[in-house]
């Protein structure tokens, strides 16, 4: 049993509302962790006497890691060219149905080696644990084969065993109808039913299951089976939703209980009633819809109506080059009309229900990982006020010093 005491902390932001307000600031704090956890919090004057060791972290910001719950982070291949011909006003559904888009980084990541996908992917982990994230959701879908999509799992499983940052395994085989399966797409989806999502389920190589339930994607009811079969292999569900077009893909995850739906810049009102009911999250996607030069998500009847707000980057080669989290909460403010506290929640205590870990990361309380980013900073607007800065000058991770 290891036991060491923060103290020296000037301004400590736990996420969980107190009298103070919803980002739950305690000044002058000092935590103590057990190991991995957190096993009390509060002023330094009533820290318990312990022999535990003493670190005095001389007056720093601390807050708990940031958590994206969001990200498709393996893939490969390059879509800067995609990228030029969108901005000249191709559509990114006229692209995607003519076989480019998602596909093109599928067949790149197709044709890429397991150890290929993981030297990709690494420091891109890497470069979002310097900014504070230390736990990510990270998708499949760029294999759209049973093969290729374990592949992807496979390597993010390699990954979370081999770096600090924790990840949590989504499957989306429904991202796309892969070319081979274009003039039968019930045959994909049959392939999906029948084939991979029992594979993933009996290797444990995913907590949860994704659609893209979308024009140029998948339909609602296709969705709905996809989401309702991978519920009984024992998988959380969630979904890309109201995107590109109203489907109906929020009230469907409201229906299913899904732990997320994500995008919704389409969402009408009983969506939104229907996932504040359900306790469904919505996970808002800044860096999408400036790349996609999209209007934003309803933030306002979100809010009004009582849904929940998480704030992701989307990570992604075609919608979404965005591996900046805190960026990602800079824009929410911006272009979603988010307030200060509603971004910071969004990538903290928010974006760990949106990926079921509610009460275990994204927030310091007695019994979470002690994931924590120390800064140098006289106020918390800091965190978010300059795009892109400021670092944290260490990152704890489960108890240990990583950065
Ligand atoms: O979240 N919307 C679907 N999937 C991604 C984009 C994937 C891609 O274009 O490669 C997204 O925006
Ligand atoms: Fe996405």
């Amino acid at each position: 049993m290891n036991r060491t005491l923060l103290y020296g902390i000037r301004r400590l932001l736990t996420m969980c509302q107190n009298e103070s307000g919803a980002l739950g600031v305690i000044e002058d704090a000092a935590i103590l962790l057990e190991d991995k956890k957190i096993i009390w919090v509060g002023a330094e004057t009533q820290a318990p006497s312990t022999d535990a060791k003493r670190v005095d972290l001389n007056g720093a910001l601390v807050m708990p890691g940031f958590v994206d719950p969001h990200t498709h982070l393996v893939f490969a291949g390059d879509r800067s060219r995609e990228y030029g011909l969108r901005l000249k006003g191709a559509s990114y559904v006229e692209i995607l149905e003519a076989g480019g888009g998602i596909l093109s980084t599928v067949e790149a990541t197709r044709a890429a080696s397991h150890q290929e996908l993981f030297d990709l992917a690494k420091p891109r982990l890497d470069r979002m644990l310097r900014r504070g994230v230390t736990t990510c959701e990270a998708k499949s879908g760029y294999g759209l084969s049973a093969e290729s999509e374990i592949k992807i799992l496979e390597v993010v499983k390699q990954l979370n065993a081999a770096h600090s940052v924790d990840l949590v395994p989504t499957l989306l085989a429904a991202h796309a109808i892969p070319k081979e399966w274009r003039p039968n797409r019930e045959g994909y989806i049959k392939l999906i039913l029948e084939e991979i999502l029992p594979k993933v389920a009996k290797e444990d190589l995913a907590t949860s299951c994704d659609v893209f339930c979308d024009r140029g994607a998948f339909t609602l009811e296709e969705s709905r089976q996809i989401l309702n079969t991978a519920k009984q292999y024992g998988l959380a569900v969630r979904i890309h939703a109201e995107e590109i077009e109203a489907t109906g893909g929020a009230r469907l995850a409201a229906e299913l209980g899904a732990l997320s739906a994500d995008h919704l810049e389409h969402i009408d009102d009983e969506g939104i009633s229907a996932m504040a009911k359900a306790g469904t999250v919505a996970v808002l996607l800044p860096g999408t819809a400036v790349t996609l030069r999209m209007a934003p998500p309803p933030t306002k009847r979100l809010r009004e109506g009582g849904v929940t707000l998480a704030v992701g980057t989307d990570l992604n080669p075609g919608t979404s080059y965005l591996e900046d989290l805190p960026l990602a909460a800079t824009l929410a403010c911006g272009l979603f009309h988010m307030t200060f506290e509603e971004a910071l929640l969004g990538i903290t205590k928010h974006a760990a229900k949106a990926v079921g870990l509610a009460g275990k990361v994204g927030e310091i309380s007695v019994g979470a990982q002690a994931d924590l980013l120390v800064y140098d900073l006289p106020n918390e607007e800091h965190l978010l006020y300059k795009f892109g800065q400021p670092s944290p000058v260490s990152v704890i991770k489960s108890g240990q010093v990583v950065v």
